[in-house]
This record gives C-alpha cells, structure tokens and sequence, in this order.
C-alpha cells in the first residue's frame, strides 16, 4: 500500500466559535453543498470538530446528509471513567455519546491550557482505550523554525506519544495534524513543498515506531483556505486538512474538501 491510497480526511477545527444559530445555519448549507456536489465517502473523510456546547446537536444534524461527516470533540479529560472532575468530559463519556473523534495536543492547549506531555499521553491512553481515535497535533514555533530545530521538536512530538499507542493502533486510531504555529490564523502558510517535506520527515519518523506508517494520515492545518488546498492535496505525503477559520464558512470548507476530494 502507498501513503496515495490514503483517504484524505478533511477536519474544521471551529475552536471557541460560533454560537447555536450560527450552528444550524452552516449544518444546513454545508448540506446544500453536498447536494449539489455530492463528495463519495471514498474520496475523503469529513468532520467537524464544534464545542462541546453543538457536538451532539451537529451529530444530529449530520445523520439527514447524504454521507458521512463525523463529529470530533476538541478535547477530552486527562481522568478516564466517570467521577468527581467538575467541567470535565471523559473518553468513556464521548464513546456512550457516539462520539468517536477526539483532537489532542493542540498547540493552543499546549500553549495557553497547559497540556503539558504528561497530559497528553494521559488523554491519548484514555481516548484509546474507550475505543476513539486521536487526531494529535505537533507543530514547532517561529523561534524552534528560525533555530533550525522545526524537525527535531516535531518528531520528538510524535515520539511523546509511542509509551501509550500500541503497534497496531498507529494505523487507524491514530491521525497526526502537523500544523506549524506560526502559520495558525496569521494567515502564513507553509508551502506546500516546506509542509511536504515536513510530512516526509514525520513519515520517516514513523518508519522507527510502527510497520504502518504508510498508512498514518498526516493532516496539514494552517491558514489553509479553498486558495491553497489544492496545493497541499497535491502533495504525496498530506492526507487532508486540519482547518481553523475557514472551516467557519460551510462554502468555504465545503471547497477545502472538494479540493481533497479531487486529489484521488
Ligand atoms: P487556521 O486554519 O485558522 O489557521 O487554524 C488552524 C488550526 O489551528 C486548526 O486546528
């Protein structure tokens, strides 16, 4: 199997945005979109990851459409179970609400909420073992990028996490979104050749963790927009989008997918 056989997934990271009406609103022509266009199921996967507050209500939604688009949570509790963590959800929680995604490792989570590796890797074991899948974001800063250090923080980023993926998870538990934090809602992007060859290495990376590694999705996120999503779906080893902003327009993130529709 090559990395091209991969079916791209296509993910809108919607962040602490937007409120409820809003909500209905984008369900509702993101599903005109996929009526007039129809995207196949085996094209590309798609998702959206809302806040807690529409998670249900958007998996609701997406039941009337006419294929799959799954919801992701943006988080989930580093304490597995059920118990006494006020504000918390746990992975055992998301799995009884049919909720099978989880994003983990966000550089906002790392940089402003405080998840540190420990964490990480606490929230990955429990998400793994409700039966989720993770998508785990790396990324390197500006300072790490202009020190010439970008490689080595990402793939030790992707090593924090092998004490709790077992072998056989890498291949279809495990997405990794690369996104770079300097190209997150600054409008910067990577190029697609500095974000494939970022790709390659993680890869590589991946070569010394698990025989699957071509077969591990490596999303790319940062300002990517229906301009640029062409360019990194064209790339060999990028298998689909990470997307912030964008994914907040249903046109606009309907054309991101369609873009990654396209490249198979
Ligand atoms: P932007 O697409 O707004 O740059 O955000 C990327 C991101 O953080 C997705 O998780």
């Amino acid at each position: 199997m090559s990395v091209s056989t991969i079916v791209p997934w296509v993910i809108g990271n919607w962040k602490m945005n937007p409120a409820t009406a809003d909500v209905q609103k984008w369900a509702q022509q993101f599903n005109q979109c996929l009526q007039l266009a129809p995207i196949a199921q085996q094209q590309c996967n798609i998702a959206v990851a809302p806040t807690y507050l529409s998670l249900i209500s958007l998996k609701e939604n997406f039941t009337g459409y006419n294929r799959t688009v799954h919801v992701v949570a943006q988080d989930v509790s580093r304490f597995p179970g059920t118990g006494a963590y006020t504000g918390d959800i746990s992975a055992q929680l998301l799995q009884d609400a049919h909720v099978s995604y989880v994003l983990v490792g966000h550089s906002e989570r790392r940089e402003l909420l405080g998840d540190d590796t420990q964490i990480l890797c606490a929230k990955i074991k429990h998400a793994l073992d409700a039966g989720l899948t993770v998508v785990y974001c790396v990324g390197e800063s500006l300072a790490q990028r202009e020190n010439g250090e970008a490689e080595a923080v990402v793939l030790q980023q992707v090593k924090d996490i092998v004490p709790v993926v077992s072998a056989d998870q890498w291949e279809d538990r495990i997405i990794i979104a690369y996104e770079p934090i300097w190209a997150i809602g600054t409008g910067k992007t990577a190029s697609a050749d500095d974000a494939q060859a970022m790709h390659a290495k993680i890869r590589e990376g991946l070569k010394q963790i698990t025989a699957a590694s071509d077969r591990v999705a490596i999303l790319y996120g940062g300002s990517v927009k229906p301009e640029n999503a062409a360019d990194f779906a064209a790339c060999p080893d990028i298998n689909g989008a990470l997307v912030g902003g964008a994914s907040l327009s249903a046109t606009s993130f309907y054309k991101i997918a369609a873009s990654f529709a396209g490249k198979k």
